[in-house]
């Protein structure tokens, strides 16, 4: 008889161990799902900044056209490109757009400003991206300082 009350006791305490067990469980992944569903800002390695929305979508934007050859941080075959509009010789965000639209025309007009840019490098690429004015506004908020 005793080894049978033991045995409920037993099976007893397992079985309000599983419970509580499954219940804290339970508790703790209600608790994660509710931080998950605010939208924090994301943080992108290697940016050391939090970006905007736009700055996000400015991302892909860069990584579809621009990287292959510009890195933020770091040069490769293009200039790094962190800062470089305000530290730059652009006199407006407008006429980096255009540069970037269409370099080559603006070389034809003789453009003083596209001149220097291109005296500065000894390869020469004739930068045109047929991006909206949208995807321009999110590609510079990315690489802005
Ligand atoms: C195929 C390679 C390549 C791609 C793709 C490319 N670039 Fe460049 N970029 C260069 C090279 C090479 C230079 C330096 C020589 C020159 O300007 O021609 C340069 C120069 C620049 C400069 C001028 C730097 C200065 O001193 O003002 C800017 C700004 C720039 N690139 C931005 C971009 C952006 C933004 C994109 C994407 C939309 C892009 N580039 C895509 C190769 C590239």
């Amino acid at each position: 008889m005793k080894k049978v009350t033991n045995k409920i006791v037993f099976l007893l305490s397992l079985f309000l161990i599983s419970t509580i067990g499954t219940m804290a469980f339970v508790y703790v992944k209600s608790k994660q799902k509710m931080v998950c569903a605010t939208e924090v800002p994301r943080l992108i390695c290697g940016t050391e900044n939090m970006l905007t929305e736009i700055g996000f979508k400015g991302r892909d934007v860069f990584n579809t056209n621009c990287a292959t050859c510009h890195k933020l941080y770091k040069k490769m075959s293009g200039p790094s490109l962190k800062g470089i509009v305000q530290n730059g010789h652009y006199p407006s965000t407008d006429y980096f757009i255009k540069y970037m639209r269409n370099e080559q025309s603006l070389i034809e007009q003789n453009d003083q400003f596209a001149l220097a840019i291109n005296e500065k490098y000894t390869f020469d690429y004739k930068h045109h991206f047929e991006l909206s004015d949208l995807e321009f506004q999110q590609l510079l908020e990315y690489i802005a300082e």
